[in-house]
This record gives C-alpha cells, structure tokens and sequence, in this order.
C-alpha cells in the first residue's frame, strides 16, 4: 500500500469537528482541546493551527513549489486588474476578512479608482497594527481602520456611506464546513449593503494528484505546521505529546470533495492533556483541517443560496477569484 493511502482510513460522515466554543483565549483553547479529544473522531478546530510559529509555516507553505494556490491568485489578481476597476465603484471601503497579505490587498487597492478606506479585521493585533501602519504610509490618500475581531464571528463594521467591498483571498472559505460558509457569507452580505461586493479566492477542485503534493509537500513543511499545533497544546494547555508519534496525513476525500489534514498515530499511546488522559489507538488520527474544493459552478451556487448574485471569474484551472454582487 503507497503512503498516500496508508493504513489510516477517513471516516466518511463523521469528519466534521465539534464546533468551537465560545471562549476566548486560552480558557477557550483549552475547552476545544478537551471537547475535540473527547469527540468521536478525534479533532482540533484548524483555527488553532495559527499561533506565531504555525503562521510563519504557513509563510512557508505559500512559497512552496508544490503549493500553487498562493502563486495562482496572485497572478488572477493581477490579471484582474482592469475588470475590477470597471465592476468596483470608486470611493470603495474595502472590508478585509484575515490576515491577509499586505501584498494581495496592495493588488486590489493598485487596481480600483480612488479606494476611500481600508478595514482589515483580524483575530491578531499585531498583524493589524504592522498591515495599518505599511498601509497607511504607501497609500496617504487611504484611511486605515483595523478592527481586531474573530470574522468567523458577528461583528460590527463602523463605516460612513459609501460603496463597500469585502475582500477574502487565500481560499480559507474552504477552511469552513459548507454550512458555516453559506452563514459566513450570508452575514459578509448584510455587512455590505447596496453596491457592495466581494472578491473572494477559492481553491478548485482537480486532480487528486496536484493536492497530494499541494499539502504533503516534499519538504515536510505542511507537516511540520500541522505537528505544531501539538506542540502549541503541550506549551499552552500543559499536554504530554510527543509529536515524533503522530505523522501528517493529509489525503484528498473526493466523496466530501476537500483535502483533510490529519495526525495519525502509528502506536496505542495514552496522553496527559490538560489534566484529562486521552488513549489512542494504533492508527487513529486526530483531525486537524480540512480544505473544501469547489467547481466554479458548486461555489456560484453556494454565494447565490447565501444573497450573492455571482458575476465575474478569473480562473487559471487551478484556482478561482470570483466577484460576488451584494444585490
Ligand atoms: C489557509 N488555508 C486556505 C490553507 C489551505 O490550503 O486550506 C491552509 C493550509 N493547510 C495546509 N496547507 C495550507
């Protein structure tokens, strides 16, 4: 048997991980921890796979030969540069949903006529504070509005009249099981009224073999970042990993159509984490993220059945930027 099938097997049906509390910080990341070791099959919300360390492998990953999506939004951005400044409206207060990158946003702002205000919405006030202040001094005629929010969450965006556009890059939309993103983009709707829209990167669906090497990377890199987050619950949960037992499995699953990343153990093993003792048996995995993949149709349809009217795409087969219009 190739390691690309190994001897883990996927569950079908029973992948989705618990939902996360409502907790924040710490008290919170406990509290998943517990309640997603506790959960039949195991799992960690892939929010958590985001720490300091876990962010800068994902760094990483984006420059990764094998990881196209980075390169290929990049590239449709830059493609699309004079169709968005036709479809946006001038004066656009762009909402952006993440940590994104300074470089895609620069892409957008570059390309529409006259951006009034950028907002970008992150869980890290670090990240927001560094994206405010470049932002701000590059483009001196833009007001800069960071907003430190969990954006998977409700909250309130203070803007003045005026077109807006939300801006959500990466394909993390695939980060949320279908029905969190049909809520996630419902509530990104209502956030933009008349005139808005949304520019939104979503990863296609393709080959099984492109996606193997997309998130088994030759490197190790993508297994060194979902290993960290064992690492992560050791440091902050108090927990007696050892991340030298649990290797990274990460297959596609075309029945549910989304790449999964798990840690699969190869031994029965027990571990104290925080407080509790959790068993494992020899191959049972912890599942950590999962990647949904959509045809450009499947996501027409999800934005439509979330209020969206979808209108442009830019494709390069491999990955696609879509605009969505808010009505
Ligand atoms: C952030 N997100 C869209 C990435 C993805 O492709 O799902 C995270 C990632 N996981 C492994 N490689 C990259």
């Amino acid at each position: 048997m190739s390691a690309r099938h190994g001897t883990f097997r996927l569950q079908r049906g029973e992948t989705t991980p618990p939902q996360p509390s409502l907790l924040s910080s710490i008290e919170g990341f406990r509290a998943d921890v517990l309640l997603g070791l506790a959960h039949a099959p195991k799992a960690i919300p892939s929010k958590y796979l985001y720490d300091r360390a876990g962010s800068a492998l994902f760094d990483r990953i984006a420059q990764l030969p094998e990881y196209y999506p980075w390169r290929s939004e990049l590239g449709l951005l830059r493609d699309a540069r004079d169709d968005l400044a036709r479809v946006v409206p001038p004066h656009a207060h762009i909402i952006e949903y993440g940590a994104g990158s300074l470089l895609k946003v620069r892409l957008l702002l570059d390309a529409l006529r006259e951006p009034a205000t950028y907002v970008p919405l992150d869980i890290s006030s670090d990240w927001l504070i560094a994206a405010g202040k470049q932002l701000a001094s590059d483009y001196p005629s833009l007001r800069v509005r960071p907003v430190t929010a969990d954006f998977s969450r409700p909250c309130e965006i203070p803007l003045p009249p005026g077109p807006r556009l939300a801006f959500f890059p990466g394909s993390t939309i695939g980060n949320f099981v279908p029905g969190d993103a049909h809520v996630f983009l419902e509530r990104v709707r209502s956030q933009l009224g008349h005139g808005g829209g949304l520019v939104i990167g979503v990863d296609l669906k393709k080959d099984p073999d492109i996606l193997w090497r997309a998130y088994n990377d030759a490197a190790g890199v993508t297994a060194a970042f979902n290993r960290n987050v064992l690492t992560r619950i050791n440091r902050e949960i108090g927990a007696g990993f050892d991340c030298g037992l649990f290797r990274h499995y990460a297959p596609y699953n075309a029945h549910d159509g989304r790449v999964e990343m798990h840690l699969v153990t190869d031994c029965t093993q027990a571990v104290h984490v925080g407080g509790r003792l959790f068993c494992f048996r020899e191959g049972e995995s912890i599942h950590t993220e999962n990647s949904y993949k959509y045809t450009i149709d499947e996501f027409r349809a999800l934005a439509r059945n979330a209020g969206f009217f979808p209108s442009e795409v830019w494709s390069d087969g491999l990955f696609a930027v879509h605009y969505l219009k808010a009505n």
